[in-house]
């Protein structure tokens, strides 16, 4: 079945998640090597990702998008918006690559900013954030190139097997995003 793209970028497209995808999710999620860095550490089933894939079409305060790697038009993962709040404008920013063998080379930095452009000038939103465990430096790295900033932490706050860590609180305001990055949907309206 052709995928329809929400947004193109250079390396990735975000597109509309398919119910075939589902199972790659499963076991990505399941990876711990993955799941080491989600905030989400318990075991997914097939049933839950299912239930998840349901809440996302009919919730209007989720939105989610499989990450498809350009040209090849590979899914290597999930990014989205949860919680998404039309009355502050505030929204919860989520990402992983389940593919890890296309983890450091800029898939997800771009991916990010695609995903935050959507946010700030598709669904008009003022603020986005996001948590991150305190040892994850190459999704801290992403984020801070997309634009986020640290603004708080939760002291100790998660237990890895090497003990505990701090979570980081990071956000970014449509403005700040808007004054570093070109946005791809403006670039379009500006044509029509
Ligand atoms: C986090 C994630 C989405 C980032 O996407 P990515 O495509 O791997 O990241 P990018 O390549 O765009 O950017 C990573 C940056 O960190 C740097 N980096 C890579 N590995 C690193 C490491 N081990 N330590 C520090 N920095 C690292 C890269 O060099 C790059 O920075 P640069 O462009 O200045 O050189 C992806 O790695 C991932 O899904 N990881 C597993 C799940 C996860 O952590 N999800 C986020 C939970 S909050």
């Amino acid at each position: 079945m052709p995928r329809y793209y929400v947004i193109r970028g250079e390396k990735v497209a975000l597109s509309l998640i398919s119910r075939e995808d589902l199972s790659l999710f499963v076991s990505w999620l399941n990876d711990p090597e993955v799941n080491i860095y989600l905030s989400m550490r318990r075991l997914i089933t097939p049933e839950g990702e299912e239930e998840w894939y349901e809440s996302v079409r009919r919730d209007p305060s989720k939105r989610q998008f499989s990450i498809v790697a350009l040209p090849e038009e590979e899914v290597i993962g999930v990014v989205g918006l949860d919680r998404i709040d039309p009355y502050d404008g505030s929204a919860m920013f989520g990402i992983f690559l389940g593919r890890k063998e296309y983890w450091g080379k800029g898939y997800g930095t771009e991916a990010t900013i695609l995903m935050l452009d959507y946010a700030f000038n598709i669904l008009g939103l003022h603020h986005v954030w996001l948590i991150v465990k305190d040892f994850n430096e190459r999704a801290i790295r992403c984020y801070k190139k997309a634009g986020f900033k640290e603004v708080g932490r939760l002291r100790k706050a998660v237990l890895q097997p090497d003990g505990r860590h701090d979570v980081i609180i990071m956000d970014v305001l449509a403005r700040e995003f808007n004054e570093a990055h070109e946005s791809a949907f403006k670039k379009i309206q500006e044509k029509a």
